[in-house]
């Protein structure tokens, strides 16, 4: 199937549409109710396709023929589509007929990604063809897009990349907070989408074609995002690719060599944020493998692992994903599991990782580099991005204060903390206290009484020194004692946002 036609006289007429029947996340949800919304969160589209067809609000019809895969009648298409008709949707591109029926030959959906609406083209998915996608697939807004978008820092930077831009998603998001937005890919389908989308939603973009970081050899970015095509997919022919999730490479190489050489297109001070698999073999931590993937980055690098499946798992949720399920077809579906299991038996993987990435490029080269790897597998809270840009400002603070200027700060409790504490029954003293972070990576920090005696002083106008002075007389310890005690723990709450500083 061809990509959208980038004519920016129809795309004119389309967006006027779009705009004036209010095609947007949030209006959608109150056509359609929350039944049907919460249906489709699960995939299922009926209930949404029963609410679409009970209306002629004109956002629904565009629901049902662009999201929803529903013909619709061609009069209720112009109906929907009064300024670029049912011919204009099909110069673009979007529709085909019978003189009697509209159906899209593609999905227009509209998106909230970093804060805004956008609408977003993309190929339909297998739920919408009822057939498995084909090699050259362009995705649209997918799970790991969105928690890539809601990750991203979105601090106003003068150039930022894309990097595996699919469909322009995360590209769309930089040009609210970008100079410069550039964004690459292998894939020409890949880069119409991005160049229609871009039109459609009034953005401008250097696209560029070509593998990894070749097409922006020699540039510098301040922000680099990429949802890479990290699915570790067994070589030789056994299995379908798909240009989307599989850099055509072996094991987790592709994801290695965009950690060790992004360097080279980061300015200084520079940020990436990426997401990726890595292996874990046999008798190995995931630390040991990713730690040696940063230390040849020659940048600071904060890994968080999110999620470790085994191989068969592994190869299971990839299997589903490109339609391939042992309903459909036992002997197609058993031959693939088994060389995804061979491929990683070949290497002695136990165990598949997955995590997000954030490498930075030192404003100032001292030869010192922070690595941070840590496991956190609970539910994030929203605001991921700009807790991730506060961990990164307060860590850079500290590091700058000389020994002991931090108890001249006067941290306060973050308003999405709370504190918990556990009795055993009977006990007046609780046997465990734990301070849980509502939003960004939804830490859980256990305390001790101590530590939970200074962080419940903390009200942003006592200082550090003033609280741990009183909370050792008050325990009658050496106030050097309590300070040794809690001070390194601060320094972790004060990173990870659960205690936080004036701006
Ligand atoms: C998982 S998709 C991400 C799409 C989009 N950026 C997002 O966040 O949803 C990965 C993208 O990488 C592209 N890709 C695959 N191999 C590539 C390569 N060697 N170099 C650059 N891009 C590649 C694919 O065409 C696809 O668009």
């Amino acid at each position: 199937m061809n990509p959208p036609v980038t004519d920016h006289r129809l795309l004119e007429r389309l967006r006027a549409d779009l705009e004036a029947a209010h095609y947007d996340v949030g209006h959608l949800a109150e056509v359609l109710g929350a039944t049907a919304v919460a249906a489709l969160e699960r995939e299922n589209g009926l209930p949404a396709v029963l609410a679409a067809r009970a209306t002629e609000d004109p956002a629904a019809t565009l629901a049902r023929l662009f999201t929803l895969a529903d013909p619709v009648p061609v009069e209720l298409a112009e109906g929907a589509l009064p300024s670029l008709g049912v011919e204009g949707a099909r110069r673009l591109g979007l529709v085909t007929g019978d003189g009697e029926s509209v159906r899209a030959v593609l999905d227009l959906s509209p998106v909230d990604i970093g804060g805004q609406g956008w609408w977003l083209a993309s190929d339909q998915d297998s739920s919408a063809t009822a057939s498995p996608v084909l090699p050259d697939h362009v995705l649209g807004l997918g799970g790991a897009s969105r928690t890539l978008a809601e990750l991203t820092v979105r601090t106003p930077v003068g150039s930022a990349l894309d990097l595996g831009t699919g469909c322009g998603v995360q590209a769309l998001a930089l040009s609210a907070h970008a100079g410069t937005v550039t964004g690459t890919d292998i894939s020409p389908r890949a880069l119409a989408y991005a160049r229609f989308n871009a039109a459609l939603n009034g953005m401008t973009a250097q696209w560029r074609e070509g593998s990894m970081l070749e097409p922006v050899a020699g540039e510098q970015f301040d922000l680099v995002v990429s949802n890479p095509p990290f699915v570790i997919t067994p070589r030789g022919g056994a299995l379908d690719t798909y240009t989307y999730r599989d850099g055509g490479r072996s094991g987790d190489d592709l994801v290695r060599d965009l950690v060790t050489s992004v360097g080279s297109v980061l300015a200084p001070g520079g940020l990436v944020q990426m997401l990726g698999n890595w292996e874990i073999p046999r008798g190995r931590r995931w630390t040991e493998r990713v730690r040696e993937w940063l230390d040849a980055s020659g940048l600071d690098g904060w890994v968080i692992q999110r999620e470790v499946l085994d191989p068969a798992h592994y190869a299971e949720t990839w299997l589903r994903d490109g339609g391939i399920t042992a309903e459909r077809d036992r002997a197609h579906w058993e031959t693939a599991a088994e060389a995804w299991m061979a491929d990683f038996a070949s290497r002695q993987v136990m165990g598949i990782g997955f995590g997000y990435l954030v490498l930075r490029r030192p404003l100032s080269d001292d030869g010192t580099r922070r690595h941070r790897l840590e496991e956190l597998d609970g539910p994030v809270g929203p605001a991921l991005g700009q807790g991730i840009a506060t961990s990164l400002r307060v860590a850079d603070l500290l590091a700058s204060l000389d020994d002991g200027c931090e108890l001249d700060l006067a941290p306060v409790v973050a308003t999405d903390v709370t504190e918990e504490r556990h009795h055993i029954p009977g006990q007046p003293d609780p046997s465990v206290i734990l301070l849980r972070q509502g939003g960004g990576l939804g830490r859980v920090v256990r305390a001790d009484t101590v530590l939970a005696a200074v962080v419940g002083a903390c009200d942003g106008e006592l200082t550090l020194g003033q609280i741990t002075g009183g909370v050792a007389v008050l325990l009658e310890e050496g106030v050097g004692e309590v300070r040794a005690a809690v001070l390194p723990a601060i320094r972790e709450l004060l990173v990870d946002g659960l205690l936080t500083l004036p701006e």
